[in-house]
């Protein structure tokens, strides 16, 4: 089915729908189709725990803020993009202000400022422990008050038309009609968040897997800083909990970590303790995990903090954690690390642009260059809000010479329902678990190179039956799965030293000519 809009946007997290709120009030005349993949809700952005980092308080400035995240992003950071970022955030916030979300003040009626890991202030904007839900259900409010944004949900992207460096819009599959619609628009732009399910432990939803990632690779985009996967070191263990993130906020406000025999051990790897950059954290408790042979850490807040501070500050760890019998006023909360965040991505300007025309990417699928090496907690919703501004300003300029072009239908070739559904099952589990046993928080050139054999080996198998199943939602995410498994492998292999993230046993020290990974197709 042949369809046109002016602006095509794939994805409905705080960079999506921030964007189509803005371009909309810029461009009234402008018709904008946002969709989503599942519900408009379901992305990073709804589980966004934190907070939001801004320069806020008198004792803070926009030096320090710029000076944290170039110290997290350890050299790989684009410094002009770190401070356009930093010096936008309160600009930026406040207008999420002025939308309707409330952020948490305290008792002296300021706004409350939280603390994390890398931060050298009190700096984090947020709503409790619930920041991304509150952020998205107000976007979500206003995006559906705007009459030239048409939104579809359960749509999903499957491929971009494009050719020669030029993209003219995407195939897309209406999962309750099955339909798949060729969508013609002026600008494309992807904001299609994070791919932590490529991983076996993430504390990501099931929409990221990449998508956006895999297409613009496709379509010719240039991917950076892949290998820098960020891995969270405090995720929920337990049997029947899926990627529930304990917040870092919680370290920020004392809690300690311990093994399952209560002897604390964060003093034996960083001066900062629970409060050191994220990749130290996980990458501690997984050396103590492998010395102990215990499955989980303990993050202790229970003998820190009164019951009402623990169920005022988090209340929603605590009603999560009840539902699995866990009482954090009492107990200490059984964690482990899980991929969390995708530093890398397309390499895009702030405002999207990349080296496809009229291919923007804003969001975490982006690379800008703002997190570098590794992110500065709560430095990515910001991000994602400050990419929207910079586009919707980008492509109402751009507006009126830019033109619809419409494309070839989606030919659905031999395709039939598959009946050996079992082989996309089996396919996505190999790539999740040798994702996340040999390119995961310690690596070797060894285990690196028997990810490559395997991803190789899967890939040719998925491009064998690709064409001939019909086209359903799993078959989609395995493919760009396995796309994205094999740009973050070769970006790790080709990186010879330990930065950031990145972080392998044969290569343990910092080079001196470091730069940004980048992978074009073909590679
Ligand atoms: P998302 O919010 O992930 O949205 C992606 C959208 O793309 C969804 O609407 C999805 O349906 C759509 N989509 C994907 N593929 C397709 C497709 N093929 N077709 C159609 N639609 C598609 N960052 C902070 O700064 N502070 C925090 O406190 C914080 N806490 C976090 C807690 C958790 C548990 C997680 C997982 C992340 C957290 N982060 C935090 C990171 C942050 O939430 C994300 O980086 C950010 O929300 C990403 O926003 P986004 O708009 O790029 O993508
Ligand atoms: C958290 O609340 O710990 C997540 C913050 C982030 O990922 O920025």
């Amino acid at each position: 089915m042949n369809t046109k809009t002016d602006f095509l946007i794939v994805g409905s997290g705080i960079a999506g729908i921030s964007l189509a709120i803005k371009l909309a009030h810029l461009s009234p005349d402008d018709n904008i189709l946002l969709i989503a993949k599942e519900n408009l809700e379901e992305g990073s952005t709804y589980y966004a725990q934190g907070g939001i980092a801004s320069v806020w308080s008198d004792s803070d400035n926009f030096e320090k803020h710029i000076q944290d995240t170039l110290s997290a992003g350890d050299g790989l950071c684009n410094e002009p993009v770190v401070r356009k970022i930093v010096t936008q955030a309160p600009e930026r916030i406040n207008e999420l202000i002025t939308m309707g979300v409330q952020f948490t003040r305290n008792d002296t009626g300021n706004y409350d400022l939280g603390k994390e890991g890398g931060h050298s202030e009190r700096r984090i904007l947020h709503v409790n422990d619930q920041t991304g839900e509150n952020i998205e259900k107000n976007l979500i409010d206003n995006v559906k008050k705007i009459k030239n944004i048409e939104i579809r949900e359960h749509w999903c992207a499957i491929n971009l038309y494009a050719s020669n460096y030029k993209c003219y819009g995407a195939y897309v599959l209406d999962q309750e009609s099955g339909i798949i619609h060729n969508i013609a628009a002026k600008a494309t732009i992807l904001a299609t968040g994070g791919a932590g399910k490529i991983y076996l432990y993430t504390t990501n939803p099931d929409i990221a897997s990449g998508d956006g990632i895999a297409m613009a690779y496709r379509a010719g985009a240039t991917i950076s800083n892949m290998e820098f996967y960020q891995f969270h070191p405090t995720c929920l263990y337990h049997p029947y909990a899926k990627s529930f993130l304990i917040t870092e906020a919680m370290r920020g406000e004392g809690a300690i970590l311990k093994n399952v025999r209560g002897k604390e051990f964060m003093q034996d790897y960083h001066p900062s303790k629970e409060l050191a950059p994220r990749d130290i954290v996980s990458r501690a408790i997984d050396a103590e995990l492998k010395k102990t042979g215990d499955d989980h850490v303990l993050l202790d807040i229970s003998s820190y903090k009164t019951p009402s501070f623990i169920k005022n500050h988090f209340p929603g760890v605590y009603e999560t954690c009840l539902k699995f019998n866990i009482d954090i006023i009492k107990d200490p909360i059984p964690v482990v690390p899980a991929a969390h965040y995708c530093c890398g991505g397309v390499m895009a300007g702030i405002d999207g642009s990349t080296e496809v025309k009229n291919l923007y990417v804003i969001g975490e699928s982006a690379c800008t260059g703002f997190h570098g090496a590794n992110r500065l907690a709560s430095n990515s919703l910001l991000e994602g809000i400050v990419s929207a501004h910079e586009c919707a300003e980008t492509l109402t300029s751009l507006s009126s010479d830019l033109k619809i072009k419409e494309f070839e239908q989606w030919e659905p070739g031999h395709a039939v329902p598959s009946t050996e559904a079992v082989i996309i099952t089996q396919n996505w589990d190999e790539i999740r678990r040798f994702m996340w046993n040999y390119v995961g928080i310690v690596r070797t050139n060894k285990r690196l190179q028997r990810a490559k054999k395997r991803i190789n080996m899967l890939q040719d198998e998925i491009n064998q039956y690709y064409w001939d199943f019909k086209i359903e939602k799993n078959l989609v995410e395995l493919r760009n799965l396995a796309t994205v498994a094999k740009i973050i492998i070769v970006s790790a292999i080709s990186r010879k030293e330990s930065r950031g993230i990145h972080y392998n046993l044969d290569h343990p020290e910092k080079s001196e000519m470091s730069r940004s990974t980048t992978l074009r197709r073909p590679w």
